[in-house]
């Protein structure tokens, strides 16, 4: 008897710790939301993973989130392909997900899904690119106009007022590449800069390679082209490989100047005497969980957080680069 009850007392204690360890795995109906067994679940949708921002944005949304157990994040990663992100983000719809994050690879395709999922009641985050309209909960970016503008305030005091520019733009259905270029225009107005060579090289470096090489066929004379304004550092990076492959030392006349700023990145091309200057994009993915957390506890949130910019050139990269203001 006395046998059996220790069984039967051995049982209760190995049920009821099966129940604890399912319980801290998996969300029991009964436990309240947000709360580490039965977190609020956020989709992120990535555009593509392919380019090390992007990497890095994951990574920032991943380390912040990591310190919250009350929250879990699904990834999807869109390979670049604007199609295959519509269908992302539906099917987060459709699973009833707490929080949509959508880092869109473009404005105009991703306008409705975003708008759909907003309208369905679940909160939409949207990170770094836009979406057209006003149909999601808050965006967060850095202001492209006025990074633009400040690469193209420093090229006009960089080269003294005057000379020749090739553009490499980003994907110019994504908003940075058309606020870059708008930002860029406002910063050399009234200078003598000419934009000489544009192309869309849609963010990529082969891309880049591809066009700097037409560019440079195009302006054969040493002194035909001064700058490269690269609207990221893959593609500043890629002009530059050009210019130096081409083997007529254009590689050192002409200044590069990229936008990203990734430490292992840019920042190292510019320590590296690559770049001239790069302008830092923050990715934005801690102040989306510190957003998404906000929203969870009912609180209101703005419609637009702008996130800041250093410059990062040969004068200061040492020091960490400068704030601008
Ligand atoms: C990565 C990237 C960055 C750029 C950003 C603009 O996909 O091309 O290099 O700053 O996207 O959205």
């Amino acid at each position: 008897m006395n046998r059996l009850r220790h069984i039967a007392a051995g049982l209760a204690v190995a049920l009821a710790l099966a129940a604890a360890a399912g319980c801290a795995k998996r969300a029991p109906t009964t436990a309240a939301k947000g709360t580490p067994g039965n977190p609020w679940v956020i989709g992120m949708s990535q555009c593509n993973l392919g380019e090390p921002w992007r990497v890095q944005m994951n990574a920032d949304i991943k380390a912040a989130a990591a310190k919250h157990p009350e929250l879990e994040v699904i990834y999807k990663d869109a390979q670049n392909q604007s199609t295959t992100q519509q269908a992302q983000v539906s099917e987060f719809v459709d699973q009833g997900v707490n929080l949509i994050i959508i880092s869109p690879k473009e404005a105009k395709p991703l306008t409705e899904p975003v708008r759909d999922a907003y309208r369905a009641g679940i909160p939409v985050i949207v990170l770094d690119r836009k979406v057209e309209g006003e149909d999601y909960t808050c965006f967060i970016g850095a202001d492209n106009v006025k990074i633009g503008r400040e690469a193209g305030k420093f090229l006009v005091n960089l080269l003294g007022g005057k000379g020749n520019i090739v553009e490499l733009e980003g994907l110019m259905t994504s908003t940075p590449g058309q606020e870059r270029h708008a930002g860029f225009m406002q910063g050399i107005k009234g200078s003598d800069l000419k934009i000489v060579f544009t192309a869309d090289c849609k963010w990529l470096e082969p891309d880049a390679q591809r066009e700097m090489n037409s560019a440079l066929a195009k302006f054969p004379q040493a002194d035909a082209v001064n700058a490269v304004y690269a609207h990221n550092d893959p593609s500043a990076h890629g002009a530059y490989i050009v210019a130096k492959l081409e083997g007529k030392g254009r590689d050192k006349t002409i200044k590069f100047i990229g936008i990203d700023a990734l430490p292992h990145e840019g920042v190292r091309y510019v320590k590296e005497g690559i770049l001239t200057a790069t302008f830092q994009y923050q990715t934005g993915g801690a102040e989306a969980i510190d957003t998404a957390l906000r929203i969870f506890k009912g609180e209101k949130v703005p419609k637009n957080i702008t996130l800041g910019t250093r410059i990062f050139s040969q004068d200061n990269v040492e020091r960490g680069g400068e704030v601008i203001e």
